[in-house]
């Protein structure tokens, strides 16, 4: 008998069990058209700030139009085929808005600036995507998408305070770091070096989020990030060492954004130590937050580990859709069968419906977006996360729900080839 070590012979024995009786995760639930075409019009209705428009635009990328998503892993077409205008319509909607309305409130202004005047350095440049996007599909009808999106990355790197070791601050008046950044800003970074064959910004961006990670991992909490750090508040937003779960959570899904981004591109052979540290990342982010979820409510705390903060089914969401997405990208299964357990939560129904959304499709119960410690309702992010969490679940399930039992569950990123190892030899013994 091949010798294994201790550690692959009690996976050895759970892989057994797993594969000989549960060939199939369960997938019963799942949203109808019509709880999801709810679920967009919160969302349209709902989504006013920045950074809501840009996960707006992103989340229905990734839902409506898959081939204009970075999770194709494709650069998009410079031409939208007839079946898809409608599903770009309202992200071009999106873009024609900000980047009109930028002339209109600014005057003949060019120059550095954001898409939105705003506090915050990086939500506006969560639109960026949206905008590039128009540009390279020709959107044009006299509206400069080009020169507005270049303003916006100017403005990033020209205007906006930054560590001494370069991390861009999340906020306009001072340096401040929050997780939220990491969605905000290096996937409009790697999507405009995606678009202009610019290596140097996709580089920037997998090097803002390496920085991030410094601030904010939290090594003394099992690798959880910080929420806010740095800054001493002359414009409002204290400090949050806390673990929020949505910045958590933000943090992996715009890391995975930037993987695909980067693999996307023609740089990707040249970049795979890159792609390999994304990877890492995200998984440690998981890692960290998976052993914080209630498993009587299938979802996570406000604050991962502060088990007196409300439940919140907004960053559970998220969260889940980065398990399908990494599991998609690199092969990491591990945590899948917790993500299916929190999406079949969230998406069970009884006799009345949709158990977590109210009738008309919001989901609950979740963190305030305008208060990250209160309880709220109605808020548009959640309804974004869902999105992209029926979408990389659907992509997921359209490629062969590939290691629906977390088969890997023992290994870590880089014990995949071990565990795969081990799992052919466990094969071998059993015929
Ligand atoms: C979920 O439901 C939608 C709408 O009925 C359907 O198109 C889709 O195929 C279903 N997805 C899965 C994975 O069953
Ligand atoms: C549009 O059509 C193309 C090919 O004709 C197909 O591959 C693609 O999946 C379709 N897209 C949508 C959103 O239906
Ligand atoms: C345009 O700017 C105004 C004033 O700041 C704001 O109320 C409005 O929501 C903006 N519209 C869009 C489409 O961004
Ligand atoms: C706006 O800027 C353009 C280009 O610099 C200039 O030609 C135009 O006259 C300016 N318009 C106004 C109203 O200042
Ligand atoms: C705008 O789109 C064109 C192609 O239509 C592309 O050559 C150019 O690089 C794009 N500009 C930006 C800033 O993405
Ligand atoms: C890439 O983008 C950076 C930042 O805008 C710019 O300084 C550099 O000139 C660009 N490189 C190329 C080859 O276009
Ligand atoms: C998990 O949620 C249940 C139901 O709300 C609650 O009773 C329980 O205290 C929670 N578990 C922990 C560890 O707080
Ligand atoms: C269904 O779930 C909702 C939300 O938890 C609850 O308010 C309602 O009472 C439940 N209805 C039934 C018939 O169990």
């Amino acid at each position: 008998m091949v010798k294994l070590p201790n550690a692959l012979h009690l996976g050895h024995g759970a892989l057994c069990t797993l594969f000989l009786f549960f060939p199939q995760y369960a997938s019963a639930q799942n949203l109808t058209d019509s709880q999801v075409s709810d679920i967009e019009s919160r969302l349209a209705e709902g989504a006013t700030h920045p950074w809501e428009l840009g996960t707006r635009a992103q989340a229905l990328l990734e839902h409506n139009a898959q081939a204009f998503s970075v999770f194709s892993l494709t650069i998009p077409s410079t031409s939208v085929p007839s079946n898809t205008s409608s599903a770009l319509a309202p992200v071009f909607s999106i873009a024609k808005g900000v980047v009109n309305n930028r002339t209109a409130s600014n005057g003949n202004i060019t120059g550095p600036q954001p898409l939105v005047a705003d506090d915050s350095a990086a939500d506006p440049a969560s639109i960026g995507p949206a905008v590039l996007l128009a540009n390279w599909t020709n959107q044009g009808d006299g509206v400069d998408y080009a020169g507005a999106a270049l303003d916006q990355l100017n403005f990033l790197y020209e205007k906006v305070p930054k560590t001494s070791d370069g991390a861009i601050s999340h906020r306009t008046g001072e340096v401040q770091l929050w997780s939220d950044f990491v969605y905000m800003v290096p996937p409009f970074l790697a999507y405009y070096g995606l678009l202009t064959n610019n290596q140097s910004l996709i580089t920037d961006a997998y090097t803002q989020i390496k920085l991030y990670r410094n601030y904010l991992r939290d090594t003394s909490a099992d690798n959880l990030w910080a929420h806010i750090v740095l800054g001493t508040n002359p414009d409002g937003v204290a400090n949050d060492p806390g673990h929020w779960s949505t910045g958590n959570a933000w943090a992996a899904a715009g890391m995975l954004r930037v993987l695909a981004t980067i693999q996307s591109s023609p740089f990707a052979s040249d970049m795979s130590s890159e792609q390999d540290d994304l990877a890492d990342w995200v998984f440690e982010i998981q890692t960290a937050m998976y052993p914080h979820l209630n498993t009587t409510t299938n979802l996570f705390f406000n604050y991962a580990d502060e088990m007196n903060t409300f439940p919140d089914a907004a960053s559970t969401a998220l969260l889940a859709s980065t398990v399908y997405r990494l599991s998609l990208l690199r092969g990491v299964h591990h945590f899948l069968p917790d993500a299916e357990k929190c999406r079949e939560t969230l998406f069970s129904t009884n006799s009345s419906g949709l158990v977590h959304f109210s009738s008309d499709g919001w989901l609950t119960p979740v963190v305030n977006p305008n208060s990250f410690g209160d309880e709220g309702s109605d808020s548009p992010e959640s309804e974004a996360f869902i999105l992209e969490l029926q979408a990389a679940w659907t992509d997921w399930v359209n490629d062969g729900s590939q290691g629906a039992n977390g088969a890997l569950r023992f290994g870590s990123v880089h014990g995949v080839t071990v565990a795969l190892a081990a799992l052919s030899v466990s094969w071998m013994l059993l015929f």
